[in-house]
């Protein structure tokens, strides 16, 4: 028992997430409801990202590339014959004050209903299980000499398994196809190591214009923008929706999926779950997990001045309910579990709360909800809260759909 009070995420999982909005309101974003729609994209947009890349992500690179070096199709007959299976090998190069510099290659795997006689949107997903865990065909290749792997039905995948949830490194693929939509799957580790050593060698390797080392970008900002360098391949792909590149990632890849979202205005949606701290969840009276935290046992995610704001979030003038304001007027998919409170489902409420002005100003709702457990799938910001813990389980990609087909359905 001491040993579980001694850890903190374990320690907040036996808490539950209270369903009323508990604390402070965000700050208001940079605008107001009488603020026009040209406004808000010329003037406020541009500060809000500069806040957010300053004392939270880090920069992003002024210019980027993505370089196609090889594209296979795996098979034309893959589940049940549904779908066709094709791998691409890219590199990305990134541009910072005119050095640039260039990813090692990497793969994005991509599953595609055979039937696309309309463009079909795709759920572009980021795991830090390999993609040939993610897209279970022995076809797909595995990283070279390269991380963590989620492989098999041993002992140590079905606990991962029990704890995570079942759908924690393999998303159900065969039900995405049937409500039709396509899969793309990246390992962001293949160009962004996730290990604080390595992590920031490939950052600082990537970013060598960038001179200073306070706001160098952090692996959530590379991962983000390793969504954006998929959308380059893809968008040239006429067999997919040019409004349906949906950014979708659980925990860590949760912030990443926003940041990309909030970057890249050709992101048509997100789903984020359980992205937490540097997620959605507000960094200022916040529970669960401290920016502190946060940064120290994750060196590499953030910017040095993220790390800095530890014990003084009070002083930062911006906060995540500006990165969701960001995806506006695009729909956002929040997920949460009530005794996730590591993530901070609470803080994530309030953000979404806060993120309202610019939806209005689209003359869109927002988050129509009140309280946290009023799950709206069509709501332009909908906020789906659970039972349970932190994790992919059982009634997630349900809901993950649901919001899909409430924004794509009619559409397609
Ligand atoms: C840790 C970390 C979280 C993160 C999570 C994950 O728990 O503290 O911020 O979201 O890992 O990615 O699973």
């Amino acid at each position: 028992m001491s040993i579980l009070i001694a850890c903190g995420p374990t320690k907040l999982t036996i808490s539950r997430a209270n369903l009323k909005p508990n604390g402070l309101a965000a700050n208001p974003v940079l605008a107001t409801d009488s603020t026009t729609i040209q406004d808000w994209e010329e003037k406020v947009r541009p500060q809000l990202q500069e806040d957010l890349e300053r004392q939270v992500f880090g920069f992003l690179p002024d210019a980027s590339s993505t370089q196609i070096l090889d594209k296979t199709t795996i098979t034309e007959n893959a589940y049940g014959g549904q779908a066709s299976i094709e791998e691409y090998t890219l590199t990305a190069t990134a541009e910072f004050n005119g050095t640039s510099a260039t990813t090692r290659p990497f793969k994005l795997v991509v599953v595609i209903p055979n039937d696309t006689t309309t463009p079909v949107p795709v759920i572009m997903l980021q795991s830090f299980c390999p993609n040939h865990n993610t897209v279970q065909h022995p076809g797909v290749s595995k990283p070279v000499g390269n991380g963590f792997s989620c492989d098999g039905d041993g002992f140590m995948s079905k606990v991962m398994n029990y704890v995570f949830g079942r759908y924690i490194a393999t998303p159900p693929t065969e039900m995405i196809l049937e409500h039709g939509y396509a899969l793309a799957a990246m390992y962001p580790s293949e160009f962004v190591a996730d290990r604080s050593e390595r992590g920031l060698a490939d950052l600082l390797a990537l970013s060598k214009g960038h001179e200073d080392g306070e706001t160098r970008w952090g692996a959530i900002a590379a991962w983000g923008w390793g969504f954006s360098r998929a959308i380059d391949v893809l968008e040239q792909d006429e067999r997919f929706n040019k409004d349906g590149f949906v950014t979708y990632g659980h925990s860590r890849y949760g912030k990443s999926a926003l940041v990309a979202a909030a970057f890249d205005t050709r992101v048509g949606a997100v789903i984020s779950h359980q992205s937490g701290t540097g997620g959605a969840s507000l960094n200022k009276y916040k529970k669960g997990e401290s920016v502190g935290e946060i940064t120290k046992t994750f060196p590499h995610w953030f910017s040095q001045t993220y790390a800095n704001y530890a014990g003084r979030e009070q002083d930062m003038t911006t906060d995540q309910h500006a990165l969701l304001a960001l995806i506006a007027p695009r729909p956002i998919f929040l997920g949460n579990a009530r005794r996730d409170v590591w993530s901070d489902p609470n803080g994530a409420f309030r953000a979404a709360q806060g993120a309202n002005t610019a939806y209005n100003i689209y003359n869109k709702q927002g988050l129509t909800q009140a309280k946290l457990n009023n799950y709206n799938p069509a709501a332009d910001i909908a906020f789906w809260i659970r039972p349970g813990t932190h994790g992919v389980v059982k009634e997630d990609w349900p809901a993950f759909l649901e919001f899909m087909d409430a924004h794509y359905k009619e559409i397609k």
